[in-house]
């Protein structure tokens, strides 16, 4: 039997060691122990990590690389960044949007980011951007699967023709019903707002991924909504609740209802550290808050938890390389999960978790699934995320479409090796 493709003594991100994968037809085989066989390509990972490719399930690809246009954040708060995408909307071109988004793309396949969930501004009246990411989408389809949430960014009742835009990009093919109820005029109507998503939803059968109470507001409680919504309509298993960050402030008795509640009702969460960190407790003196949702504590409730990268050089984030490690970093200190236990989970946090949530066919390290993995300058999984480890191969369906020459510094020191391998600092190395 001959397989196109190889992979021989990966270690694997559960720990297995010594296991070849062989993939056939752009799908995964064998995953077992010296598989003796031909291959059209073999790759000898030699005892390093191999994993499914990153995913992002929470992005902005309208916005991304337009840093500096037609300005930049000065205040560097959610809201300033909501008004200066504001500016730049009217002056967005198609073939613009779609340029910045090919050429992040191209920077996420480097970073074997595979995958990414991304939000789509609905509240201009051209739809431009949805158009432009329709046609990126397809583009991409061969190395990138690009899903697309539908998302009233000025307000689905406080912006004017929000409600009539959301259902045509749904017509048009835009797979997510989104949402910003913490940005409606009051409460009430982010309630309703809520409400009335999440019954388009499921009558269209689609996913459900809002911004829920990115706010430092502790009484910003649009999650309960979002959990009582999900469980009338039957949803549960497919809808997200995105930063969250107003539970961090949140009374902590009330907190010790509300997790049961998104528990039950099936609502994953998703927290995107990097932006996060750098906007929540702007309003704060000091102590200033940290404003991530509580990760750790929706785990020990068995709540779907995930980590998304949010934004890349942009009105709201001038820093991020698509690097999901990165991401994963930062979750890892903001929520101190540093038992090797939750360092672990950082690394699904980026790759399994976000892959459940938006529902990817075929993802995962067995046979049966598509041959997409990537082969990372590191041991574990927890040793990925202290290097940011360069990833030496990216490939889909078993072809490598990306390559990094490992990272080597070549040092001139009296008495010491000229070469050092910053992997080589690893326990039991
Ligand atoms: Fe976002």
């Amino acid at each position: 039997m001959s397989f196109d493709l190889i992979i021989r003594n990966a270690t694997l991100p559960d720990g297995q060691t010594g296991i070849d994968i062989a993939c056939r037809d752009g799908t995964i085989v064998a995953v077992e122990r010296a598989i003796a066989s031909e291959a059209g390509r073999v790759i000898d990972a030699s005892g390093r990590l191999v994993s499914p490719p990153f995913v992002d399930c929470h992005f902005h690809m309208d916005a991304t690389l337009s840093l500096g246009l037609p300005r930049l954040n000065i205040s560097g708060t959610l809201l300033e960044g909501i008004a200066l995408w504001g500016e730049l909307k009217p002056l967005l071109t198609h073939a613009a949007v779609a340029e910045r988004a090919l050429r992040y793309c191209d920077l996420a396949v480097s970073q074997g980011l595979l995958a990414i969930r991304s939000h789509v501004d609905i509240c201009d009246d051209r739809l431009l951007a949805v158009d432009a990411l329709i046609e990126v989408k397809r583009k991409v389809a061969p190395y990138l699967d690009l899903q697309l949430v539908a998302f009233p960014q000025d307000g689905y009742y406080r912006s004017p023709n929000a409600a009539d835009n959301l259902k045509r990009a749904l017509d048009k093919g835009v797979e997510v019903v989104g949402g910003i109820p913490h940005f409606e005029r009051t409460m009430a109507d982010g309630a309703r707002s809520v409400a009335a998503l999440c019954a388009i939803a499921a009558e269209r059968g689609l996913l459900v991924d809002m911004h829920c109470d990115e706010t430092d507001d502790p009484l910003s409680r649009h999650i309960e909504t979002l959990a009582y919504e999900t469980q009338r309509l039957g949803l549960g298993g497919r809808v997200a609740g995105s930063h969250l960050t107003s539970m961090h402030s949140m009374d902590n008795y009330y907190v010790s209802k509300l997790l049961p509640l998104i528990a039950e009702a099936g609502v994953a969460a998703i927290a995107n550290p990097l932006i996060n960190i750098v906007i929540q407790g702007r309003h704060d003196s000091y102590p200033k808050r940290r404003g991530m949702t509580r990760v750790p504590e929706m785990r020990r409730f068995g709540i779907a938890a995930a980590f998304g990268q949010d934004c890349v050089m942009d009105p709201w984030y001038s820093l991020g390389n698509a690097d999901m490690l990165e991401v994963a970093a930062m979750g890892l200190h903001v929520a101190q999960m540093t038992s090797r236990e939750e360092m672990k989970f950082c690394f699904d946090a980026v790759t399994e978790a976000p892959a459940k949530i938006m529902h990817l066919d075929g993802y995962g390290i067995a046979p049966g699934c598509n041959a997409d993995l990537i082969i990372l300058q590191a041991a574990d999984p927890i040793e990925a995320i202290r290097l940011k480890a360069t990833r030496l191969a990216v490939i889909r369906r078993g072809k490598v479409i990306s390559e990094t020459p490992p990272r080597l510094a070549r040092l001139d020191l009296p008495g010491r090796s000229p070469q050092l391998d910053t992997a080589d600092y690893a326990p039991g190395h």
